[in-house]
């Protein structure tokens, strides 16, 4: 038996506070009889509609994908290219990817059915650290890179300080890698951090994001998180700490 505002907040319809404004409200029924008790227990048989919308209870759980690159961070694609979900035949619960990646852009990211977990490690006040592999068009001095490191100026304000690790250059192709960490999630960030400084970016891949990294996996791959994985993002959203953890880069 659960508590009935554990049960909401759990479906991502609301926060835990307000999940109890509601039961107070008398916006809450469990199978079919208004419930204004916050202490209220409910069972996993039990039905609880919540302005009259049914709460789902399945499972929750936790995946990681590799997204490979020509792949829509989506449940389903009206233009029917392949989305996210694709990778997940034998999935029966509703699951849905954490945050999003752009078509183009590779690597990690997590799948789930818990919309309160999937809030907690989206939501701007939590600013899970994201590790980012970017071959680039043309080779920024390091004083270019320094301007990423303390924050750089585009469209909807300025960045917050990132860190910047440059990897590798092709002096003959004239094209880099470098590492970038941010932790903000504005729209192709990445992309647009180095096109402001001038250099496009021609490949880009998650390689971390918070604890979790690609280790093991190849594109289009996917496991579960195990329970010790997601407790510790749970830490990290709530905690807000940074991990200085630098993957082993693979070629991009
Ligand atoms: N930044 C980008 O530019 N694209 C992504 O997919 C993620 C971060």
């Amino acid at each position: 038996m659960e508590r009935l505002q554990k049960v909401i907040a759990h479906s991502g319809i609301a926060s835990r506070r307000k999940s109890e404004e509601l039961i107070v409200e008398g916006k809450v029924k469990v199978n079919g009889v208004i419930v204004k008790e916050l202490g209220t227990k409910v069972g996993p048989n039990d039905t609880v509609e919540v302005e009259g919308i049914k709460v789902e209870r399945e499972e929750k759980v936790y995946f990681l994908l590799y997204k490979p690159r020509g792949v829509i961070s989506a449940v389903r694609d009206d233009k029917d290219r392949k989305v996210v979900t694709d990778f997940f035949p034998h999935i029966q619960e509703r699951i849905y990817p954490v945050g999003r990646l752009d078509y183009d852009t590779s690597g990690l990211l997590v799948m789930t059915n818990d919309g309160e977990f999937s809030n907690l490690l989206t939501h701007p006040k939590y600013e899970i650290d994201k590790s980012y592999i970017a071959k680039i068009k043309g080779i920024p001095t390091r004083q270019e890179l320094t301007k990423l490191q303390r924050g750089i100026k585009l469209e909807d304000g300025m960045t917050a300080p990132a860190k910047v690790k440059f990897i590798s250059a092709d002096r003959s192709k004239i094209t880099c890698i470098v590492e970038l960490t941010i932790r903000e999630g504005r729209n192709r960030q990445v992309r647009r951090m180095f096109e402001a400084l001038g250099f496009p970016v021609m490949k880009l891949r998650r390689e971390r994001f918070g604890t979790l990294t690609l280790k093991g996996l190849n594109a289009g791959e996917a496991r579960e998180l195990t329970p010790h994985e997601v407790k510790q993002l749970r830490t990290l959203a709530q905690t807000g700490q940074f991990v200085t953890l630098y993957s082993k880069s693979k070629p991009i």
